[in-house]
């Protein structure tokens, strides 16, 4: 993020994004007793999901540490935030019920990978849920949604190469990664501006490695 951005985006932005990834989570946690989040960004989330689950344990993980800086400081009691790319986790195999990744796969630059290593710190019988935008609206539409006057939004642009998945990207590239991951595949379901892609660790033994990431839509700069 460009310097001293992250802490508005944490202020005006993060308040807007979870009050939609709430009514989108309303299931989650779903009697799981450890959750993950890839890409945790400055917290928020897990601290929200914590105040209703507070028997639940809640872990975030993020590629950049000022983000990780950020969410110790707003939300250290409610989670555990540790700096580390998604592709190589701190976790040992099996040991989470549930990840998340709200707005965060599309930045995985090895996001095959990224799916084994997921897959690998699910248990098995545990799920991953992510959220990413469709992509549909304007940069006026972001605006209005923010609600103005808020500073970030003419550099926008500049900041964030995609706004979300077109229908063709969910196709050709989300659903092949998936595809090609130890997954083996994903359900991609519509929720208003959001795509709620959901994938399934099963139970029976992981394949050998899936096909090398292809560079593509879901090609991010982490
Ligand atoms: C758009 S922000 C979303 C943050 C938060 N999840 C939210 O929904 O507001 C994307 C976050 O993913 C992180 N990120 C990008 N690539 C990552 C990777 N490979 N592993 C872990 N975190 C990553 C970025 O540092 C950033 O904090």
């Amino acid at each position: 993020m460009l310097p001293g951005t992250r802490r508005l985006y944490a202020r005006r932005v993060e308040p807007v994004l979870v009050k939609d990834y709430l009514g989108l989570l309303a299931d989650a946690p779903g009697g799981a007793s450890r959750v993950l989040d890839v890409g945790c960004g400055p917290g928020d989330l897990l601290a929200a999901l914590a105040r209703r689950w507070p028997e639940v344990r809640f872990d975030g993980v993020d590629a950049d540490p000022g983000q990780v800086r950020l969410a110790r400081a707003r939300h250290g009691g409610a989670a555990r935030f540790r700096h580390a790319r998604g592709r190589r986790m701190p976790f040992d195999d099996g040991v989470f019920d549930l990840a998340l990744a709200t707005e965060s796969l599309h930045h995985w630059r090895r996001p095959v990978r990224t799916l084994e290593e997921v897959h690998r710190v699910l248990r098995p019988g545990g799920r991953l849920v992510a959220l990413e935008g469709r992509g549909d609206e304007t940069w006026a539409d972001v605006r209005r949604r923010l609600g103005t006057p808020f500073p970030l939004v003419p550099f926008m642009p500049l900041v964030y190469r995609r706004r979300g998945y077109g229908e063709e990207a969910i196709e050709q590239h989300v659903r092949p990664c998936f595809a090609g991951s130890p997954f083996g595949g994903c359900t991609v379901a519509p929720c208003g501006r959001w795509w709620r892609i959901e994938a399934l660790r099963g139970t029976a033994p992981v394949p050998p490695r899936g096909p090398r990431d292809a560079p593509g839509p879901l090609e991010g700069r982490s």
